[in-house]
């Protein structure tokens, strides 16, 4: 019997060697933590439980049957990450460079499958040259394998992506179909075509970093969601990122023990919104005092900054939030923060994470970029996410709410649960000025100031909205948490569905 032990502590003991100490020392060298040293950072201590160590490759060709490593250069398995189950798998680049193999592809499928069965978040650790280049075909037969359970999964279970090292090739749209991608900084890439191939095809020279470093992607693409400093940094921040999530579409999202009063009154949002309507102010500190502790965990802080995105909780439930940032282009809806707010509804949506929206918002941004690059399409992308939307749905109109972006800014008409204003807010069609302008065209520099005034003593107020019942209450703005709270108690139960439909064919 201690034979057979021995034997087993053999194997193991040499499959986690992985490569090789030379290898891992390399690994290192380049300031990355190995496949293994990550998941301990990732996961709670000592609750990783490994699957298939001890899989091999099948490839018999370029000598390959000669070069066999157990585990195949991708570590699987479950564990917990403050007591709440995960499937993970965490490429080894020690081993053939974390190429994907067959083997190596039907690894990751049985976490996916797994992870699908139970309800449980998959999080994957991504540090890959690609495609096993010996195994050929068989290595892009796994890519799909994997890329058609990322589709089957996408809704039902959290999905995160970590980027650690490189990600080329086909292999990026894998981790584009999950959830959310956190991007390590000057250590990991993703790009289709590499500098190489770029400047053989388009004559461009351009450094990895810059063509598709963590930067790049978490300002310019927005394929990523999150740069972090180093391996450790991101995997923590995995950490507290699935601590909002529910585990799948069937669960309700974690409840902490919130220690924040319900009720808290904050006075200084009394007097946060400046007394000239075109000064800006930061919806940061509008979102950060209403939710618990100030805590808000803010998806690409990086990319589109007039819109923020991101989780925080209300008397310790999760909720998504979504607001106009009157810092960045005035708070204006244009495509890049329209396809950024949309995507982020949909996965609230879709994980029945309530949804929390303050609006200051001028309209959607003019000009000849806008409407070529097809402002019409992007735009309707996010009034189409939060029109399906059936999660608890709560508005707070802090300043302007003007045009079809009031609409869209979940509005009652797009079955806004509960639609607040405060009393600075102004719902119209438009600015008073522009308005007046186009009304009263020709009328000379006194008139139009007049006239100006008139209609924002008309219309720069939310009393018109209210009249008609677009909004439901005139809010005072220090009682704004306890509004939410109060909201989002009367809505735990909100039951809507919509039509049975395959499924809906959103602007893409
Ligand atoms: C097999 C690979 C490999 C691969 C790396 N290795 N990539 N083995 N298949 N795709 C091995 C190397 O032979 C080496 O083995 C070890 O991994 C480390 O690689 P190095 O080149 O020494 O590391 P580094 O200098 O850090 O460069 C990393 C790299 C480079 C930039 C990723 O290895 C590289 O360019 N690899 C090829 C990338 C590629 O073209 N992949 C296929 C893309 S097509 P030893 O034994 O020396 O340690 C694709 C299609 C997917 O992915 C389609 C899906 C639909």
């Amino acid at each position: 019997m201690s034979a057979n032990i021995a034997e087993m502590e053999s194997r193991r003991a040499a499959a986690k060697m992985g490569g090789g100490q030379r290898r891992i020392d390399a690994q290192h060298a380049k300031g990355k933590l190995t496949a293994r040293e990550r998941l301990e950072v990732l996961l709670d201590e000592g609750s990783f439980e490994e699957m298939d160590l001890y899989v091999e490759h099948d490839c018999v060709d370029f000598g390959m049957q000669d070069q066999k490593i157990p585990g195949d250069g991708v570590v699987t398995g479950s564990g917990t990450i403050n007591g709440r189950l995960v499937y993970v798998f965490s490429q080894d680049f020690t081993v053939f460079g974390g190429s994907l193999s067959a083997r190596h592809a039907q690894k990751i499928c049985k976490v996916m499958d797994a992870a699908m069965k139970v309800g449980a978040p998959v999080i994957g650790l991504n540090d890959s040259g690609g495609a096993r280049i010996q195994e050929g075909v068989a290595s892009l037969g796994g890519y799909a394998d994997v890329f058609q359970r990322n589709v089957m999964a996408s809704g039902v279970v959290p999905q995160l992506s970590l980027i650690m090292g490189p990600c080329a090739g086909g292999a990026v749209y894998s981790p584009a179909m999950t959830d959310f991608i956190f991007m390590v900084k000057d250590s990991s890439y993703m790009f289709v075509t590499g500098p190489e191939v770029v400047k053989t095809v388009t004559n461009e020279i351009v450094t990895q970093e810059e063509l598709g470093g963590a930067i790049t992607h978490s300002s310019k693409t927005s394929v990523s969601d999150l740069a972090l400093e180093n391996d450790i940094e991101a995997l923590l921040a995995a950490r507290d990122f699935i601590d909002f999530l529910p585990s799948s579409n069937r669960d309700d999202a974690p409840e902490r023990p919130c220690a924040d009063a319900w009720d808290r009154m904050e006075p200084s949002l009394d007097t946060i919104i400046p007394p000239n309507a075109n000064q800006p102010y930061d919806m940061h500190e509008v979102i950060r005092k209403t939710l618990d502790e100030g805590e808000f965990f803010e998806v690409q802080p990086m990319h589109a900054g007039n819109i923020l995105c991101g989780f925080g909780r209300i008397e310790g439930k999760t909720v998504g939030v979504v607001a106009n940032q009157p810092m960045v282009l005035a708070g204006v809806l244009d495509i890049n923060s329209s396809k950024k707010a949309a995507r982020f509804v949909r996965f609230c949506d879709a994980f029945n994470i309530p949804i929390l929206t303050f609006v200051d918002v001028p309209g959607f941004l003019p000009g000849t970029d806008q409407e070529h690059n097809g402002i019409i399409k992007h735009g309707a992308k996010l009034l189409f996410a939060y029109a399906e939307a059936t999660v608890p749905k709560i508005t707070v109109i802090t300043r302007k709410a003007y045009g079809g972006a009031y609409d869209v800014m979940s509005s009652k008409h797009l079955r806004g649960d509960l639609n607040y204003a405060w009393p600075t807010a102004e719902i119209a069609v438009m600015g008073a000025k522009g308005a007046v302008e186009i009304i009263f065209r020709g009328q000379d520099v006194d008139g139009i100031a007049a006239k100006t005034k008139e209609y924002e003593d008309r219309f720069a107020n939310p009393f018109v909205a209210a009249s008609r019942g677009y909004i439901d209450e005139v809010i005072y703005p220090h009682s704004t948490r306890r509004r939410i709270a109060l909201g989002l108690r009367k809505l735990r139960n909100k039951a809507l569905e919509n039509p049975w439909k395959k499924h809906d064919n959103i602007p893409l």
